[in-house]
């Protein structure tokens, strides 16, 4: 879908349809819905006594039948007025390309909602526009033999009465669009099936970006892993036929060698838990286990384009987790990059593992700050649900940056308690730590491990096990991938420069 600005008169625009709204607790229609009302003969007045009540994301299409140039007007529900929000705008754009998906509509024309009566400023709304129409009209099709592209949405116009305004609706729009882009990036790496999202193709993605945004980027392979002396990356792959690929993308936006900010993603390709192995039901889904690694690599594509000057690394351990002859076993020992040794409890606890080597990487290049994201434990899918992320960290300043970021993105993270009592259930006899410290307090015990590995670089860690999938289509959100926390990441970054 092509979206552009433009300014005008939205009931004068020759489209599919026009998306114009509505506030709840309104009696009659005002402004735009005003005008058309009358152009329709009354018939918007006559809906709002019963069918139209406002509310968020609630949607009404009326055919125009020749009164307006437009085929249809769609009238989408904002809610409260005193309530409307960036997100609440990004929410109702979203539902609203979701229900107009495969009707045949062709182009739309919408106004550029909130920056009128609920008083957003018009950047700001424009960008929410913007991301909810891309995130609401994303679907994953890749793998249908039939495309059918008739039902596709062509083109979207954000119109604005104020012509002052198009330099900066345009600057938003690019800004939305960049963020939107980049979440649907890493939600296809996450609906690919792992048959096909190996390693190698998540290397494959890394130089894509690395050419189309001039970014640096280093693959080490299975060789240069293992004279770097990271067993534990080692040690999760050695069950899988796929080679292991360390991706490592850098930004440079300022000229200092010093890296501001490091992301580090959890890249398990497929995660069957190996030795450890999982129940069949529902281990298709661990083919979006490399979510946290395909968010950095789509955040740093999107820093990249953004361009603020802050110097940005995204880091990616990437192989899969399965059983065999040659995998590790419960009870096996392995030795993390800083030397440190590892009990095996569960080869299902392979992610804290293969991070383990990744954050002792990212404390070599001296950076500054890291920031890991991971679908690390179904503990923090039970605490949270499917609705928020998990943020844990060793310094306030830089969790609170993260949870702000995270705020303006609309994507909910809630930080979680890091007390020191948590470590004694990661304490191995026979090893420096275990890789799994029991059932109670599953996803801070998971942190707790990060954390040994982190030193004292400012660092939060992100647990989306519940957040990277949903089920449900809601919103801007479809069902399977997220695309969870692509824009936080992308708004961190910007917030340093
Ligand atoms: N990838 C899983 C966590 C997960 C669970 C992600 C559900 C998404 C949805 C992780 O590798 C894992 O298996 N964790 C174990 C750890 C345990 C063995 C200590 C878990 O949470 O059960
Ligand atoms: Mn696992
Ligand atoms: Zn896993």
């Amino acid at each position: 879908m092509k979206i552009k600005v433009t300014s005008g008169d939205i009931t004068a625009i020759k489209a599919g349809a026009i998306i114009v709204n509505t506030f709840e607790d309104k009696k009659a229609p005002e402004g735009e819905l005003a005008r058309i009302d009358r152009l329709l003969d009354g018939s918007i007045s006559r809906m709002m006594k019963g069918e139209i009540k406002g509310k968020l994301s609630e949607i009404t299409m009326i055919h125009t039948l020749g009164k307006l140039p437009a085929q249809r007007v769609v009238v989408t529900g904002l809610g409260k007025e005193k309530e409307l929000t960036q997100e609440r705008v990004r929410r109702a754009m979203g539902e609203t390309l979701h229900y107009l998906k495969n009707k045949g509509v062709g182009t739309l024309a919408s106004l550029n909602h909130g920056a009128g009566a609920a008083k957003i400023n018009p950047g700001a709304a424009a960008q929410a526009v913007t991301e909810g129409a891309l995130l609401g009209s994303y679907s994953f099709r890749e793998h249908l033999t039939k495309k059918n592209k008739d039902g596709e949405i062509k083109e979207l116009a954000i119109v604005t009465a104020d012509p002052s305004e198009l330099a900066v609706l345009k600057k938003s729009l690019r800004r939305g669009r960049i963020l939107a882009e980049a979440t649907n990036l890493a939600r296809d790496m996450v609906n690919e099936p792992a048959n096909y999202m190996t390693p190698v193709h998540m290397a494959d993605i890394a130089a894509r970006l690395a050419n189309d945004y001039q970014l640096e980027l280093t693959v080490l392979e299975k060789a240069q892993i293992r004279k770097l002396g990271m067993g534990c990356l080692l040690g999760v792959n050695q069950g899988s036929v796929q080679p292991p690929k360390f991706i490592v993308l850098n930004y440079y936006g300022r000229k200092s060698n010093k890296i501001d900010i490091a992301l580090v993603g959890k890249g398990i390709t497929f995660d069957s838990g190996g030795i450890s192995i999982k129940p069949s039901e529902g281990m298709g889904e661990m083919k979006g286990d490399m979510a946290g690694g395909a968010s950095v690599l789509a955040a740093i594509g999107a820093i990249a384009q953004l361009k603020p000057r802050v110097n940005v690394v995204a880091m990616v351990p990437a192989t899969e987790n399965m059983p065999d002859a040659s995998a590790i076993k419960p009870g096996d020992v392995l030795t993390a990059m800083n030397g440190k040794t590892i009990e095996i409890i569960s080869t299902d606890a392979e992610g804290r593992l293969i991070l383990a080597d990744a954050l002792c990487y990212a404390n070599k290049l001296k950076v500054k700050r890291i920031i890991d994201v991971a679908t690390l434990t179904g503990a923090c899918y039970i605490a949270l649900g499917d609705v928020t992320t998990g943020a844990f960290g060793n310094n306030q300043e830089l969790i609170d940056r993260l949870l702000s970021a995270a705020a303006e993105a609309g994507e909910y993270t809630w930080q979680m308690p890091m007390y020191q009592e948590y470590k004694e259930q990661n304490m191995s006899g026979i090893a420096d730590l275990k890789n799994a410290g029991g059932r109670y307090g599953g996803a801070i015990t998971a942190a707790q491990f990060l954390a040994e590995f982190v030193g004292q670089t400012p660092w939060v860690h992100m647990d989306i096990a519940g957040t990277s999938m949903t089920d449900k289509e809601h919103g801007y959100q479809s069902k399977g991938a997220t695309g969870v926390p692509v824009r936080t990441l992308v708004n961190l970054a910007l917030s340093l420069a």
